[in-house]
């Protein structure tokens, strides 16, 4: 039989990536985050000189590198063309720059077909994965039986994120969060958005294992 799929959506900060992983590793899933594919691509972009504001540019090489995402939820990883760039693409550059190369169509074309790929070998293999991003439920994977909108208050977000990167600069995470949600979700091409039959779960006043215990619920009711 073929694994299951947990598709999880929502804005920065609202709990994605930690609530994937802690479901993934409790009931032996594979992980993908799909915002550190956006983020490896826009990477490579600046890396090579692009203007990431020309879309034309931007659309033209987005065949160019190989990516490559390692979907143990213990130790996910992410290459571009061999290289580990786990690092580097949680810097200010790259996260200034990715909403620009996520909203060109040509780029989630590339990315969503390559994301569909991993899906596919990971229900093939195991018992299934975890995909988190801002279109997994609407566009990457509308078919899965569990989907999932998480959200939480603008302070909270900002805070979590703070504690994230290490910084004591929450108004200023808080604005870049903002900005970033923003421009996520006005773009024309899959912009982030909740569908009727994604389960909104608002993690403001939960901890992080009251979330994961609530998801695992779900899945193991999906089952
Ligand atoms: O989740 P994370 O904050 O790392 O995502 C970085 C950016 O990648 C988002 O701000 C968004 O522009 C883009 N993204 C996207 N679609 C996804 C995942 C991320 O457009 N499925």
């Amino acid at each position: 039989t073929e694994g299951i799929v947990i598709a999880i959506d929502g804005p920065s900060g609202s709990g994605k990536s930690s609530t994937s992983r802690g479901v993934a590793k409790e009931r032996g899933l594979r992980y993908l985050d799909t915002g550190a594919m956006y983020r490896a691509l826009t990477w490579w972009m600046l890396d090579q000189g692009v203007d990431v504001s020309d879309a034309a540019a931007v659309a033209a090489l987005v065949d160019r590198p190989v990516l490559t995402m390692g979907t143990d939820p213990d130790a996910p990883t992410v290459a571009v063309d061999g290289r580990d760039v786990a690092v580097e693409i949680r810097g200010k550059d790259v996260t200034d720059n990715v909403s620009a190369v996520s909203a060109v169509p040509e780029t989630r074309e590339r990315l969503v077909r390559t994301q569909r790929e991993i899906i596919a070998a990971a229900r093939a293999e195991s018992e299934g994965i975890v995909v988190e991003g801002r279109d997994i439920t609407t566009v990457v994977a509308p078919e899965a039986p569990v989907k999932l909108f998480l959200t939480a208050s603008a302070e909270a977000r900002a805070t979590r994120r703070s504690k994230e990167v290490r910084t004591t600069d929450v108004a200023g995470t808080q604005a870049d969060l903002t900005r970033r949600d923003a421009l996520d979700s006005s773009r024309k091409a899959s912009p982030l958005t909740r569908t009727a039959d994604a389960t909104e779960l608002d993690t403001t006043g939960l901890d992080l294992g009251q979330v994961i215990t609530l998801v695992v619920g779900l899945a193991d009711a999906a089952r």
